[in-house]
């Protein structure tokens, strides 16, 4: 089959080639690719600075969508032609990836495969840290940091549907309004405000940050969390060096969480996997809750789908299109 592979060569250009297709295992199946989505962790694994978990294919892509090609031994409840998404490891730059069973997620009829391959990801990592992780519970009041980003559009929307107050940050006067009618109720250009001081008026203080900035906010962070907050840090991508004085801590009684989704046991993917479907998958199938999709490039233009994401310009989800079926967007 073919695949996106990273040439270690200046830049890191990344080319597609022939490479050996993938086995699967009694409890896999094997899935023809049509749609895979970029991540920022496959820019970071590019440049040499995420390796794939041990075992994992060394492949960049950690979500995708596409139709099962195979079934192994053991699988029961799937069969060839069925139309799936599912969080990878890796190997989602690729005409086909070996599934464990249980990680699948059907696609809805009338939805593309650009459509579900840019849901595993973001919306699993959204999912997990809000709500296994953070414990958010309705009316609560919750910063989400990197609001247009992928995992930024999926956190707003399944806050805001649980029925809490969610404020967002975001780097420009678009990616705020976007947010705002995605069901932000404060957005503020923290290039244009300090952000704290708004969340402040506007929300007193909140019980859950997520955030991905790290060093540059934490400070602020930990000042706007009420009396047990929770803050759940996913990136550190302003810098992960931070003073810290216990005493904010422990008089408000809070809670600093660090978290990764792709280094989980498949077990534990597959538990968060079924408990977001159960709370959430038939908002998404009805509509009310959506995977934003930013752009969709053919994968032979993967540099200028990375590109574009290196340049912070997307809101919401680049999805790269494998294959053509006509079930496509495009
Ligand atoms: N721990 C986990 O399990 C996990 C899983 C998935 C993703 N993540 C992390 O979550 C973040 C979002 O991922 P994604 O794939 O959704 O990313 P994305 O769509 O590429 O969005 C990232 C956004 O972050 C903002 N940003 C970039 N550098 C920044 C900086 N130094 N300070 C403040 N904001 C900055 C930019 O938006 P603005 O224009 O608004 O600044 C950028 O568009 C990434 O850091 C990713 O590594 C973690």
């Amino acid at each position: 089959m073919k695949a996106i592979v990273v040439q270690q060569t200046e830049g890191n250009p990344l080319v597609w080639t022939d490479v050996p297709a993938p086995e699967i295992a009694a409890d896999e199946v094997l899935v023809d690719v049509f749609a895979t989505a970029l991540n920022r962790a496959d820019l970071m694994q590019r440049a040499g600075n995420y390796p794939p978990p041990p075992g994992a294919s060394d492949i960049l892509g950690l979500e995708m969508a596409g139709k099962i090609a195979a079934v192994g031994n053991g699988v029961s409840g799937w069969q060839v032609g069925d139309r799936v998404c599912a969080l990878l490891p890796g190997g989602g730059y690729a005409e086909q990836v070996a599934v464990p069973a249980d990680l699948l997620i059907p696609v809805p009829d009338d939805w593309t495969f650009e459509q579900a391959a840019a849901v595993p990801e973001v919306f699993l990592t959204a999912y997990v840290n809000l709500f296994m992780e953070a414990e958010l519970q309705p009316n609560e009041k919750v910063l989400i940091h990197g609001g247009a980003s992928g995992v930024g559009t999926a956190a707003i929307q399944l806050a805001h549907y649980a029925g809490c107050d969610v404020a967002i940050t975001a780097g420009s006067d678009a990616k705020v309004t976007f947010c705002h009618q995605l069901g932000a109720d404060v957005a503020i250009n923290y290039r244009r405000a300090d952000f704290a001081p708004i969340v402040r008026q506007k929300l007193g203080g909140v019980d859950v940050i997520l955030d991905m900035v790290g060093a540059d906010y934490f400070e602020r962070n930990l000042k706007l969390l009420n009396p047990r907050g929770r803050i759940v840090f996913i990136a550190a991508m302003s810098g992960a060096h931070v003073e810290l004085n216990l005493w904010a801590l422990l008089r408000n009684r809070l809670k600093i969480i660090g978290s990764v989704l792709r280094a989980r046991s498949v077990a534990e993917k597959i538990a968060i996997k079924n408990a977001f479907v159960a709370q959430f998958w038939p908002a998404l199938q009805r509509g009310e809750i959506r995977p934003i999709i930013d752009t969709v490039f053919p994968i032979s233009q993967v540099e200028d789908a990375h590109r574009r994401m290196a340049d912070n310009k997307n809101i919401g989800k680049i999805v790269l299109q494998v294959k053509q079926s006509e079930f496509s967007s495009q």
